[in-house]
């Protein structure tokens, strides 16, 4: 127990960090992320096809505050606005999603919608004539919602041969000038949430002890397919990367006990190992076959060799961490926890985000980072989300809610923590904000907000940049002085 009260300690001390665009390579890539169905709108324009989120947020009961993202931030009708904003603040690079039924309205890959293809290519030249680097999610949760009834989405292994195409259409329109993709963005969401717990779409709980383990094996499966057409058809032409994005919370082991510690180490391996370990090593870690014996899918030969090495950099979320004990029955309910046969604990002092999930704690980035140096061989990374989110408060006003200190504050700690991690020998190549503009944020519809550009709901959609993007600006012009003045 004496780490884990050092371990706070440290922390405290630590707390507000001073960070200088110096403490980072000279090329190291500094942006701002998005994805499609939490900003875009439009659902019904440009010939889009429904996806399952559409169809979620109109089932009674589903999001917090009974919205959706019909109209959401209408990033739709004001991309150039926003691209202004990112050029404005300074940042090198955007991440975002590509909706897929606004390629392949019904996601089967027969007929291309040209009108999905405009809207992204006028995307992707109005970033360049700015001089912002696109970096592009194939998948961020929005499945043609035609490919779910009709063939089960992700429970069927079909879907790969459909994602395939839908990634080889991408590159052939897109590729030309987009230089970094990322297949999928946190897969074990997916698998988890869609399939387990049932909060995220399509909402599926009642077989949880085996589909998301299925969900997971094609969404693995899915990405290596993309990643080989790209090699095939496209790499020596356009010389581009292809990542996955992983979500990972540190798990701190609860104390020096042998258990806590193979606690947190089964944590880490089945929320990046689940993942990682069938790309860099063939299959699933160790621990999750023996844990989970019949409900994990096996790797056919074939398949092994296609994942296999499949990945040019890692992506990495990351927004907090949590202490891992020891226990054989999770207090959590769902059979993806039971077979962690641990328990997560939340003690941590700098807890100050909206959601209930995010605690404040940056030293746990660094871990994770040097992780999965150590773990993978220490391959390229890029921090592909990470922030925290204020709760909506509409009592508030405007002048309060754009006076995020407590954002600048988490910045600096997490911005620090990479800047150590790169000097300890891990190969951060970049690091991208969740998110540029509030959002819709999933099952908590609007009530919570991540941006750094606060969207006024109720007038407009107007946008103001908080004090956070403002902190961003001046960092990002190398203004921010390692001993100046605390924000
Ligand atoms: C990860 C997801 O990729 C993103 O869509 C979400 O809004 C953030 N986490 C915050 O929860």
């Amino acid at each position: 127990m004496v780490k884990k009260e050092e371990l706070l300690k440290d922390y405290e001390q630590a707390e507000p960090r001073n960070v200088s665009k110096t403490d980072f390579p000279p090329n190291f890539v500094f942006g701002v992320a998005t994805s499609a169905y939490q900003i875009e709108g439009a659902c019904e324009e440009g010939n889009r096809g429904a996806s399952i989120w559409d169809d979620f947020t109109h089932t009674e009961g589903k999001i917090i505050d009974k919205s959706n993202g019909d109209v959401t931030v209408d990033h739709y009708h004001r991309y150039k606005e926003d691209i202004d904003l990112i050029a404005k603040l300074g940042f090198d690079a955007y991440r975002f999603s590509i909706s897929w039924s606004r390629i392949f309205p019904d996601g089967l890959g027969t007929k291309i919608n040209m009108e999905g293809i405009t809207f992204y290519n006028n995307i992707i030249d109005a970033l360049l004539q700015k001089g912002i680097q696109p970096y592009v999610t194939l998948y961020h949760w929005d499945l043609p919602l035609h490919l779910h009834e009709s063939m089960g989405g992700w429970l069927n292994k079909e879907i790969v041969k459909y994602f395939e195409i839908y990634a080889d259409t991408c590159f052939a329109s897109f590729g030309d000038r987009v230089k970094n993709w990322i297949t999928i963005n946190e897969p074990l969401q997916t698998a988890v949430n869609g399939y387990c717990t049932g909060i995220f779409a399509p909402g599926r709980h009642q077989h949880s002890s085996t589909e998301p383990y299925l969900v997971a094996h094609h969404q693995i499966l899915a990405h290596a397919a993309a990643f080989s057409v790209y090699q095939r058809k496209y790499k020596d032409k356009q010389g581009g990367n292809i990542g996955l994005v992983v979500d990972c919370e540190w798990a701190e082991a609860n104390s020096d006990k042998i258990e806590d510690k193979s606690a947190a180490a089964r944590r880490l391996d089945f929320q990046i190992g689940w993942y990682l370990h069938p790309i860099y090593y063939g299959d699933y870690p160790e621990v999750m076959r023996n844990n989970l014996g019949d409900q994990l899918p096996k790797f056919m030969q074939k398949d092994k060799e296609l994942v296999r090495n499949s990945l040019d950099f890692v992506g990495l979320n990351h927004y907090t961490s949590r202490f891992i004990a020891h226990a054989t029955k999770s207090p959590e309910e769902g059979s993806f926890y039971e077979a962690q046969e641990m328990e997560r604990l939340v003690e941590w002092e700098g807890g100050e985000a909206a959601s209930e999930w995010l605690y404040v704690v940056p030293w746990g980035l660094r871990k994770v980072l040097n992780y999965i140096a150590k773990t993978y061989n220490n391959p390229p990374i890029y921090v592909t989300e990470n922030g925290m989110d204020d709760e909506e408060n509409d009592s508030s006003p405007l002048h309060e809610m754009l006076d995020d200190k407590l954002r600048v504050r988490y910045f600096k700690g997490y911005l620090s923590a990479v800047a150590q991690a790169i000097k300890d020998g891990a190969d951060v190549r970049g690091y991208f904000v969740w998110s540029l503009l509030d959002n819709f944020e999933w099952a908590q519809g609007y009530t919570k907000r991540f941006g750094l550009v606060y969207v006024d709901y109720k007038n407009g959609l107007v946008r103001h940049p908080k004090s956070s993007a403002y902190w961003f600006m001046r960092f990002l012009k190398g203004n921010e002085e390692k001993n100046g003045k605390e924000e």
